[in-house]
C-alpha cells in the first residue's frame, strides 16, 4: 500500500426534507451568492424550499450555469462576488453548477482571470467558503476538491481543485425529476470513476478493492430499479450515495489510480460537445482492451468479482469481462462507440494531435502516450 493522507472535511447531510436545514447550517452574518443551472430547480420545487429556507439571509441569486460550466459565464459571476462583496457561496443544482461555483470561490478572491487559474494552479491564493445542494449523482464534487471547467472560446476542458465543499444537502427527493439519460450518464460516471481509481494492479490494497468493487456492484444492482422507477426512494438514495462515495477519497486511499478514461473523454466533451458520462463508457472498453497486458490480473479479478467470470484462459476472461462491463453500459440505455454518437475521425485525428502536443502521459504508470490514446480511439469507432 502506498503512504497517504485523509482527510475529508465536508459535512454530509443526506435525506428527505434535509435542504430546510440550510438555515442552521449556512452563515447568518455573511452576504451570500446562490448559484443556480439552468433552471431545474424550478421545475422540482427545490427553488421554492431553498428561498423558504433562505428567508432573513442576505443573498443574491445567480442563474445560468451550464452544463460543462463556462469559464465565460463564470466570470460574470466573479465580477458579482467583487462588486457586492459576497463572503460565501451556495450552489444548487448538478456538478456542473457545483464546479462553476468551486471555480468562481476561488476567483473571487485573486487578481488573476479566472481561466488563468484553471491554467496554473500557482495562482491558486485560497477560496471564498462554499456549499452545495446536490441535484444529480454522479460527479462526487459536493465532497471532493475537484472541478472541471470549460471554455467556449479555445474549445478546451480542463480540470481545477479548489478546497472541499464546507457542507452538502442530498435529498434523493429532488432526483427524481432527472431526465433518464441524466440517470444513466450518473450512474456511468460513478462507475467509471471506482474504476479509474480501482483498475490498476493487484494486491496494493485488499481493502481498497472490496470497497471498490462493493461500490460497483451496488450500482450493477441498483441501476435496473432506479431506471425502471426513478421515485423509487431508496432505489435513488443507493445510487445518490454511491456516487457520493465514489469520488470523495474513500476508494483512494493507498491505491495508485489511472483517470485515462476521463482525460481522453474530456476531449471528447470538448470537441464534441458529448455529456461527460456517455464519453466515459464509450472509452473505457477500449482503455481496458489497449492497457490489457498492464491491467490483465486487475481485470480478471474484476471480471471474477464482479461479473462472476470465473472459466477460460487469461485472454477470454479479459474479453469476456470487457464484454460484460460494455454490456452493463449498454443496459443503461447508452451507446457505447463513436460511430452511435456521430464522432468521426477528425476529432479523434485532434484529440490524438492535443495529446501528442501536450505532451500528456495517462494512466497510472504514467505510459499512455498519444499514441495508446489512438489505438483505444480506433478501438471505439
Ligand atoms: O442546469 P439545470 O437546469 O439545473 O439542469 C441540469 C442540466 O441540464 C439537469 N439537472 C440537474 N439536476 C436535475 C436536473 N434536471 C432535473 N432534475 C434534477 N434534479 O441535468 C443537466 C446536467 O447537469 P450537470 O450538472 O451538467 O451534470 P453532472 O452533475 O453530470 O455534471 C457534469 C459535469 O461535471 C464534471 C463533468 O466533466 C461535467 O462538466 N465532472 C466533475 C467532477 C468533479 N467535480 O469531481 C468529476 C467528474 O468526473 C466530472 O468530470
Ligand atoms: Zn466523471
Amino acid at each position: 500500500m502506498n503512504n497517504f493522507v485523509f482527510q475529508n472535511p465536508t459535512k454530509l447531510i443526506f435525506g428527505k426534507g434535509q435542504i430546510a436545514r440550510l438555515a442552521k447550517e449556512l452563515p447568518r452574518d455573511k452576504k451570500i451568492l446562490v448559484t443556480f443551472g439552468g433552471g431545474s430547480v424550478k421545475k422540482n420545487g427545490v427553488y421554492e424550499q431553498v428561498v423558504a429556507a433562505l428567508e432573513g439571509f442576505d443573498y443574491i441569486e445567480f442563474w445560468g450555469i451550464e452544463p460543462n460550466p463556462k469559464v465565460e459565464t463564470l466570470r460574470k459571476a466573479v465580477d458579482v462576488c467583487k462588486r457586492e462583496g459576497v463572503e460565501f457561496l451556495l450552489a444548487v443544482g448538478g456538478g456542473s453548477t457545483l464546479d462553476g461555483t468551486k471555480l468562481i470561490a476561488a476567483a473571487s478572491v485573486v487578481e488573476a482571470d479566472a481561466w488563468e487559474l484553471v491554467l496554473n494552479p500557482s495562482l491558486y491564493g485560497g477560496t471564498l467558503p462554499f456549499a452545495s445542494i446536490m441535484t444529480l449523482p454522479a460527479t462526487g464534487s459536493e465532497m471532493n476538491r475537484g472541478a472541471v471547467i470549460s471554455n467556449l472560446t479555445t474549445g478546451e476542458k480542463y480540470s481545477f481543485y479548489n478546497t472541499y465543499p464546507v457542507f452538502s444537502i442530498l435529498d434523493p427527493e429532488t432526483t427524481f425529476s432527472l431526465p433518464p439519460f441524466q440517470v444513466a450518464c450518473g450512474l456511468a460516471d460513478t462507475f467509471v470513476h471506482v474504476m479509474e481509481q480501482y483498475l490498476t494492479i493487484t494486491d496494493c490494497s485488499p481493502l481498497m478493492d472490496r470497497w471498490a468493487e462493493g461500490v460497483v456492484q451496488t450500482l450493477v444492482e441498483v441501476a435496473p430499479k432506479v431506471r425502471a422507477n426513478q421515485q423509487d426512494y431508496d432505489a435513488m438514495a443507493t445510487y445518490m450515495l454511491s456516487a457520493t462515495m465514489g469520488l470523495n477519497g474513500f476508494v483512494a486511499m493507498g491505491v495508485p489510480q489511472d483517470w485515462a478514461t476521463h482525460m481522453i473523454g474530456h476531449e471528447i466533451t470538448a470537441l464534441a460537445g458529448i455529456t461527460h458520462g456517455q464519453t466515459l463508457v464509450v472509452v473505457l472498453p477500449g482503455v481496458m482492451d489497449v492497457m490489457r497486458e498492464q491491467k490483465g490480473d486487475k481485470i480478471v479479478q474484476f471480471g471474477q468479482r464482479v461479473w462472476g467470470i470465473t472459466e477460460g484462459t487469461k485472454d477470454e476472461r479479459i474479453d469476456a469481462t470487457i464484454r460484460s462491463t460494455e454490456e452493463f453500459f449498454r443496459s443503461l440505455g447508452l451507446a457505447t462507440r463513436l460511430s452511435e454518437l456521430g464522432v468521426g475521425e477528425d476529432v479523434c485525428a485532434e484529440i490524438v494531435r492535443r495529446f501528442r502536443e501536450r505532451g500528456t502521459l495517462l494512466g497510472e504508470a504514467s505510459n499512455i502516450d498519444y499514441r495508446l490514446v489512438e489505438q483505444v480511439l480506433r478501438q471505439r469507432m
